[in-house]
């Protein structure tokens, strides 16, 4: 009997609902929240708040989509962290409470793996071992995977993940919230080589991420060069007046700094472990330089995976998939269907 799953992913601001038979997507519903522009970054308690209006509308357009019925289900998985505490009981209640008066299994997926796995939705086949470079708003982390849920953390960010560098940055230049989007846009039409935003070298692992000190040379070169400085990364600057292309050249720059640290640490992490695979996700992997610059890599002789579109920020097909994963692959005894919502949302974010 196939496998027909309710996914349901709210680590964030996104409220996402999809719907998958096995291993294949039939819908996924993504609902976001454009009011956090205004305040500059999400508010977390207005994030679960508004998700808890729309997580059944999201859900019933969800199965509307599939064509499924909610009886059809016999699985439901749901993002159980990390994430923001309140966006995620709310999707975990929901799912929960679904698979408890339906009377069937329940899987808490962790996010991170989520987004991990992303790669190769709509594929046949995982080819084992790869190298994956997970980049997100809240996370950055490299790692070998050598099997299913089977990992070798290789290194994380030292403070900032990539995503986070993006946001405050484009914060720093004064335009909308996420920034990621905004300077990958900006950037098209700008200089990579303009100027020189220099990154920290981290002496201890030299697989680990630090990206607080492009956002400080950032500030820097806001500093030297305008006469309105912004006063921190955190108040921004939106009363900056640019010269023409200015800010262009300064988005690519920027932009250039974060993904050359990105791809140059995976791609030595993949040829000291002679991996030709390498899978990169997270919202971070929608940036058309960091996809551009790893798909070059395929000259050399890599495999590189990256997410459809869709599936690159949060969304609960991805979601789906990992559950589909997990039931098949992770050997999962009966206890770990009847977990306490409270526990894998407080206790067990493990991979
Ligand atoms: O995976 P995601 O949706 O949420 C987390 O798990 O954090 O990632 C969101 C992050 C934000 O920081 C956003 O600015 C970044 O992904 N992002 C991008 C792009 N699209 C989204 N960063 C750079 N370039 C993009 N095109
Ligand atoms: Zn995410």
């Amino acid at each position: 009997m196939s496998l027909k799953i309710l996914a349901i992913e709210t680590s964030c601001d996104e409220t996402s609902a999809a719907v998958l038979e096995d291993n294949d997507v039939l819908s996924n519903i993504v609902s976001s929240q454009e009011f956090h522009s205004d305040y500059g970054g999400i508010v977390p308690e207005l994030a679960s708040r508004a998700q808890i209006q729309v997580i059944d509308k999201v859900a019933e357009r969800a199965f509307a989509v599939s064509g499924f019925d909610p009886n059809d289900i016999n699985l439901v998985g749901a993002t159980k962290g990390p994430g923001l505490i309140g966006s995620l009981l709310t999707g975990l209640n929901y799912a929960r409470a679904f698979a408890v008066t339906k009377g069937i299994k329940f899987i808490g997926i962790n996010h991170i793996e989520s987004h991990l796995y992303s790669c190769f939705i709509g594929q046949k086949e995982i080819e084992f071992p790869f190298v994956s470079l997970v980049v997100s708003g809240g996370h950055t982390i490299l790692s070998c995977v050598n099997g299913y849920f089977d990992y070798q953390i290789l290194g994380q960010t030292q403070d900032d993940a990539a995503g986070e560098a993006f946001d405050k940055g484009a914060k720093m230049l004064g335009l909308p919230y996420p920034g990621g989007p905004e300077i990958d846009k900006l950037a098209k039409d700008g200089r990579e080589d303009f100027h020189k935003f220099p990154l920290a070298q981290l002496k201890e692992n030299k697989y680990d991420f630090s990206f607080s000190g492009v956002k400080t040379s950032l500030l820097y070169y806001l500093k030297k060069h305008h006469k309105q400085p912004p006063l921190s990364p955190s108040r921004g600057a939106p009363g900056l007046r640019f010269g023409k292309g200015e800010l262009n050249d300064i988005c690519a720059s920027y932009q250039k700094a974060i993904v050359t640290s990105l791809v140059d640490k995976t791609i030595a992490a993949a040829d000291e472990f002679g991996i030709r695979n390498i899978a990169v996700s997270g919202g971070v992997s929608a940036n058309s330089m960091l996809k551009d610059s790893f798909l070059k890599m395929q000259n050399h002789g890599f495999r590189i995976y990256f997410p459809a579109l869709e599936y690159t920020t949060d969304n609960a097909a991805m979601v789906g998939y990992c559950a589909y994963l997990k039931f098949n692959y992770a050997k999962l005894d009966e206890e770990y269907f009847h977990q306490s919502i409270l526990e894998p949302a407080f206790a067990k974010f493990l991979w």
